[in-house]
């Protein structure tokens, strides 16, 4: 059966507490619906080379992918933030790869959702067919 977006809310804060963030203290968690209907979850892992830091979603994004699932239905994004947390803007491009037209789910720390869908948050997004 298809989780619910009530059951992705509650699968990306439990990813959320995995979260390894010592230098930004700033934890998300990811949880990233498959076409297959699997949900792969994610939290962001900082690094003290801070570049080598990845995001919630991009962890769950690999997981997927990495088990040979790489068309998305949806995210869920949760951060503990006063405004929405937004996917930054290489997660965008990241998830833009395998699926444009997916919807992204942003909480904010009251558990507030807002619906976008990846196209809205890319417009005029580069892609494969530019190559
Ligand atoms: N971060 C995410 O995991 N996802 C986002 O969408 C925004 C930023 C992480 C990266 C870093 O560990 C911390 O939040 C602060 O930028």
């Amino acid at each position: 059966m298809k989780p619910t977006d009530a059951e992705l809310i509650r699968a990306a804060f439990k990813a959320r507490s995995f979260a390894y963030t010592p230098y930004s203290h700033f934890k998300v968690g990811a949880a990233l619906l498959a076409k297959n209907g699997m949900v792969y979850t994610g939290c962001n892992i900082e690094n003290s080379s801070f570049g080598l830091t990845i995001c919630a979603e991009r962890t769950a994004a690999v997981k997927a992918i990495s088990e040979g699932h790489s068309k998305f239905r949806r995210i869920v994004i949760a951060g503990n933030s006063k405004d929405f947390c937004y996917p930054c803007g290489a997660c965008r491009q990241f998830l833009y790869e395998f699926s444009p037209d997916m919807k992204v789910i942003c909480l904010n720390r009251a558990r507030e959702a807002k619906r976008m869908t990846l196209r809205e948050l890319m417009p005029c997004g580069f892609d494969s067919t530019f190559l």
